[in-house]
């Protein structure tokens, strides 16, 4: 034999073992049976008819959660930091200002993914275990005048769910998008897309949606759409591209849609099936008499 073969790896002869175990941190969390047993649906085209049906029930589901009427809303195949890239790389192009407020990791991971695709980034660093006030924002707006001002509403590294009101209208009192990083926060802590003028919200399937990691919900209010659409170049990623995303998810209006990626349908099954659990659980609390911050 060849000393190029590779043999079978005996690792691969013994069965698959994963522990039980109970995960108490943002994520990923316990799947429940529901969720586990709706992702092991048989495999279907990711161009049928069935997948596409059950796309526009997780499409539904996100508006829900998120408490939009965005037409563009959609899950992007990846996790959380698909949807982070998703976000920046379309909403952002070579050479425009950004700027996110740092409080832990994710303000920092926005500017690094920002400063990748050439922008010109800036960052406000907060107090460890706290956030900026809107005076400073205001301020940082002025100074630097972004197109897009990054925060995250629930900052996993440092445990701070930070209040949004008022920082939507104020940056759009200086043409800049509002980005919001929810992967550790919505569902679990109230959030209103539309009414606390958010342009663009994301989050993750494995946290408090409670299914596997693998897809991440995302939106994009009409101002951010006028932005993106109306882009001068494209955008770096094709995978992230959203004038092909949109298509996919069948957001832009198109009579028909193209095939773009293959679609991680089993991975869709979970999601549908944990916003369910989502709109059952919270559906008969008003999502009216929840207190905004
Ligand atoms: C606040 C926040 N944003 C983004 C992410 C990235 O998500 P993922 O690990 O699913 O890529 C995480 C993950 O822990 C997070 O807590």
């Amino acid at each position: 034999m060849s000393s190029l073969y590779v043999p079978p790896p005996a690792c691969l002869q013994k069965p698959l073992m994963v522990p039980h175990r109970h995960m108490f941190g943002p994520g990923p969390s316990n799947v429940p049976p529901r969720i586990l047993e709706a992702g092991a649906k048989p495999v279907i085209g990711h161009m049928h008819p069935e997948i596409f049906e059950i796309m526009n029930d997780i499409k539904s589901g996100i508006q829900y959660m998120f408490q939009t009427h965005n037409p563009v809303t959609l899950a992007v195949s990846g996790t959380g930091h698909a949807a982070m890239e998703c976000a920046i790389f379309n909403a952002v192009e070579a050479g425009e200002s950004v700027l996110t407020e740092v409080n832990g990791i994710w303000g920092e991971r926005a500017a690094d993914m920002a400063e990748r695709i050439g922008a010109r980034v800036n960052t406000v660093v907060a107090p460890p275990g706290g956030f900026l006030t809107n005076a400073e924002i205001e301020q940082a707006l002025v100074k630097h005048r972004p197109v897009v001002f990054f925060l995250a509403h629930g900052e996993s590294s440092t445990g701070v769910l930070r209040p949004l009101a008022g920082i939507g209208q104020l940056c759009h009192k200086y043409n800049c998008l509002f980005l919001v990083d929810s992967v550790a926060s919505v569902g679990g802590a109230p959030l209103h897309m539309d009414r606390q003028e958010i342009d663009i919200l994301y989050t993750g399937s494995q946290k408090v949606l409670n299914a596997p990691p693998g897809t991440a919900p995302i939106s994009f209010s009409e101002r951010a759409c006028q932005k993106i659409f109306n882009r001068k170049t494209k955008p770096v990623s094709f995978n992230l591209d959203l004038n092909c995303l949109a298509n996919y998810w069948g957001c832009d209006g198109k009579p028909s849609r193209v095939y773009h990626h293959t679609g991680p349908v089993t991975a869709f099954y979970s999601l549908r099936e944990s916003l369910a659990v989502l709109t059952e659980e919270v559906g008969h609390v008003s999502m009216r008499s929840f207190v905004v911050m």
